[in-house]
């Protein structure tokens, strides 16, 4: 099968930037399946999208082209009839995705891929009440999922080896950097390195070691630097297997290992200090901070990235 008809359902934060990115390929059409006629339909995409062209990413021609690419569907059955590669963009509910699945088998081609973006929930799981299950695959997309370039595919323990490959073939077109989770294991690849690393920045705060802005600033001054270009496998090699295992030996057991949400997570949480949804989390924050900040982020990655 030639992949040339992307569907994605949910037209929210992860939905509309995938539509962006399937329809930056012109190769490939996109119908964005949303709930109702009155969501925000084109914004957020136009903004992505004006935001690449005002930093030379792409053309004014090539945001009219990519749009071009894009069509709304509200009936489930007609974004899904003449799709090959359906991916699912709708809240983390386990049901409500288990549900999506079963029903859009009733209306897709039976060699149609069914895809979840699922941040963290098993793709077996999510394939529970589907009849063909070795259709269905994780792929985790990161936000904002139109700059960051990974995604991992992952395999459920029913997903078969031609499914797993002609996604990895369509991210590859899209121009995603995708990679293979060879086990359906919570977290996947990424995400368990990233929450074992937060784990112990939280430890740090809540023991009195360093305040949370320095915890950031040791991070971004230091391995934070090298980490795009130097990943830690090959920085474990780097200083030798021999160094790696004496540093392990001395430091691991006083690492934080903890199996709970950390108590200080918790007491923000119940206090309703959400962070930048609340103005106040592990920092205090001002909307202004918070457009520099995700504006900066933006730019930065454009920059890295272009
Ligand atoms: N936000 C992130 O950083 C991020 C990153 C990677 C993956 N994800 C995953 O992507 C998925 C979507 O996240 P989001 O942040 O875009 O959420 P969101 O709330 O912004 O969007 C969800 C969309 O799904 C629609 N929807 C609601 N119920 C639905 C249903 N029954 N069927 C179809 N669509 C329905 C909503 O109208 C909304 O447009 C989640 O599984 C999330 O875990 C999120």
């Amino acid at each position: 099968m030639i992949i040339k008809n992307v569907t994605v359902i949910g037209a929210g934060m992860m939905g509309n930037a995938l539509a962006m990115v399937f329809a930056m390929s012109p190769d490939l059409n996109v119908t964005l399946r949303t709930r109702t006629l009155k969501d925000d339909r084109y914004d957020p995409i136009i903004a992505h999208l004006d935001i690449m062209v005002s930093r030379d990413v792409i053309t004014g021609v090539q945001k009219e082209e990519v749009l071009s690419r894009i069509t709304f569907e509200t009936d489930l059955k007609k974004a899904t009839e003449n799709a090959d590669f359906i991916i699912e963009c709708a809240p983390e509910v386990m049901e409500t995705k288990q549900d999506l699945f079963a029903e859009i088998e009733n209306y897709c081609r039976k060699d149609a891929i069914l895809a979840t973006n699922t941040s963290v929930m098993s793709p077996t799981e999510i394939a529970a009440k589907c009849v063909n299950r070795e259709r269905v695959v994780g792929a985790h997309f990161w936000n904002p999922g139109h700059l960051i370039p990974l995604v991992e595919v992952i395999k459920s323990d029913y997903t078969s080896d031609e499914v797993v490959e002609l996604t990895m073939d369509v991210l590859r077109k899209a121009g995603k950097k995708p990679v293979l989770c060879k086990k359906d294991v919570p977290g996947f690849i990424a995400n368990r390195m990233q929450h074992a690393l937060w784990r112990e920045a939280i430890s740090i705060v809540e023991n009195g070691i360093a305040d949370a802005a320095t915890v950031d600033e040791a991070v971004k001054y230091s391995f934070g630097l090298r980490l795009p270009q130097l990943g830690p496998m090959e920085n474990a090699d780097m200083v030798g297997t021999d160094l790696t295992f004496n540093i392990h030996d001395y430091i691991l057991k006083d690492l934080e290992s903890s199996k709970e949400p950390s108590p200080l997570l918790r007491e923000l949480r119940d206090a309703g200090k959400l962070g930048f949804k609340t103005g106040s989390g592990f920092q205090e924050w001002t909307p202004e901070s918070i457009k520099k900040s995700k504006q900066e982020l933006t730019e930065y990655l454009i920059d890295m990235l272009y």
